[in-house]
């Protein structure tokens, strides 16, 4: 094997935005599972095996007897939120979890304590908490966020940081060729506070990357999806990653739809909805908020059943995503798929599936992948957008300026992973089927 990634060595900072139900299940089940009382399901950094050399000598190995992996012990954890609750406070408030899969943590979680956010009431409007930095213009909030960063290192000795955006969905910001189009044109916005432009997840994507992390994009914000940010990450050699969560709905329709492009059957419709009552389900309700996961969630049929090459079973067919905010059901989302379908000679026919999930349960793995991929590829020497992490992602990033399709069909998603993961170890890529 010749692995040319730099070694894990010493502690990994993760600085997560956003101390909420996702974030804190992501936190709880890390520090649980490091003392032996959880289980880390779900993550594939922890548990899935990639095929490497073929035929006699093929064998499957874990992702870190392939490449170096920092570990879930070296993993220090750190915030900022709006509201100023810890993060055992916040995980018993979110109620994802069970009191007794929280309490052997206590300690731990209520040393995580929230940074004051960049916030900006007018990107959340539902959100009224308390914990907030007062900043002159955009780019004096950008200051603040690096310096939260530097002094995070300093206190808890870390050697890396990686910044995981897991905070609440901002109001959707079209890209704008004058500002976000270069990096040069975006910091002079920061500078003039273009409150419009410039979203407070810009600034911390922006300080993130000024100080050397990684930053993964959690939520479908156009943060880190804009020519300015790809040329941040450039100078600065660092991975980007984005964008929302593949957790639940958006994972079986990326895994369901190639069964009926494969198949050739036809799609009249997909309709999906969803009702789910925690405060991610709250901030949704706020169509400015919805409208920015709408074009993520929607993104994802297109480039698996597309029309232009297959006029006869794709042209027009209807698809349509919601969102409910239902209190009663809290993190425990019901995410409905009624698909229209038709076959030989066009008979219609119907598929439908409910998936009863639990939003965080499914989102934590997905944080702890991200992180320790990320940091992997920093490592590694790789920069700009990460596309091998596409795998985990509702609206995975491309250079839409270039044309560039993006790559939503589950299993080709894999395909990109694993060879990645193969290539970084210093195995050959292949496209042989496991
Ligand atoms: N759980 C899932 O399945 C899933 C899937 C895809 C994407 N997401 C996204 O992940 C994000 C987190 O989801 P959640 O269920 O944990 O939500 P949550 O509401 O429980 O937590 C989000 C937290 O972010 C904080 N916040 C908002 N703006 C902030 C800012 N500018 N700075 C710092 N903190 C800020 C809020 O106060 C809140 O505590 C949401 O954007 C959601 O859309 C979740």
């Amino acid at each position: 094997m010749n692995c040319n990634v730099k070694a894990a060595d010493g502690k990994l900072g993760v600085l997560v935005v956003g101390l909420g139900a996702v974030t804190t299940t992501f936190m709880t089940g890390v520090l649980m599972a490091r003392k032996g009382l959880a289980k880390p399901v779900g993550a594939m950094t922890q548990y899935d095996k990639i095929r490497v050399g073929k035929g006699a000598d093929k064998k499957y190995l874990k992702y870190d007897e392939i490449v170096p992996m920092a570990k879930l012990d070296d993993i220090v954890f750190g915030a900022w939120d709006v509201y100023p609750e810890n993060a055992f406070e916040s995980a018993m408030n979110c109620q994802v979890l069970n009191e007794k899969d929280i309490l052997p943590v206590k300690d731990e979680l209520e040393q995580i304590v929230p940074m004051k956010a960049a916030f900006d009431k007018n990107y959340a409007k539902r959100l009224d908490g308390n914990n907030i930095k007062t900043c002159k213009d955009r780019w004096d909030m950008t200051e603040q966020l690096r310096e939260d960063i530097r002094n995070f290192k300093k206190e808890h000795g870390v050697n890396r940081v990686v910044v995981l955006w897991s905070a609440s969905t901002e109001v959707y910001v079209p890209v704008n060729k004058e500002v976000h189009y270069s990096l040069a044109t975006l910091e002079a916005a920061m500078k003039a506070n273009d409150v419009e432009n410039i979203a407070p997840s810009m600034c911390y994507a922006y300080a993130a990357l000024a100080e050397g992390a990684p930053f993964i994009m959690g939520a479908p914000n156009t943060t880190v999806d804009i020519p300015a940010m790809w040329e941040m990450a450039e100078k600065n050699k660092l991975p980007i990653a984005g964008k929302d969560f593949k957790t639940g709905q958006t994972l079986v329709k990326s895994g369901f739809a190639p069964i009926i492009g494969t198949r050739c059957l036809g799609l009249a419709g997909w309709f999906s909805t969803n009702i789910l009552g925690n405060r991610d389900g709250l901030v949704l309700d706020e169509p400015a908020n919805f409208r920015t996961k709408e074009v993520s969630k929607l993104s994802t049929l297109e480039s698996i059943l597309v029309p232009e090459e297959q006029p006869d079973l794709y042209t027009n067919y209807y698809h349509k995503v919601r969102i409910n905010y239902y209190p009663p059901r809290n993190d425990n989302k019901e995410g409905w798929d009624n698909i229209d379908i038709f076959g030989w000679m066009g008979y219609p026919m119907q598929i439908k599936i409910d998936f009863l999930c639990r939003d965080s349960i499914l989102a934590a793995p997905l944080c702890l992948d991200l992180v320790l991929l990320s940091d992997l590829a920093a490592r590694a020497g790789r920069w700009g957008t990460q596309r091998f992490l596409s795998f985990f992602l509702k609206s995975p990033m491309h250079d839409y300026t270039k044309g560039e399709v993006p790559v939503n069909h589950l299993f080709q998603q894999y395909a990109i992973l694993k060879n990645a993961i193969r290539e970084m170890g210093g195995y050959k890529p292949d496209q042989e089927l496991d």
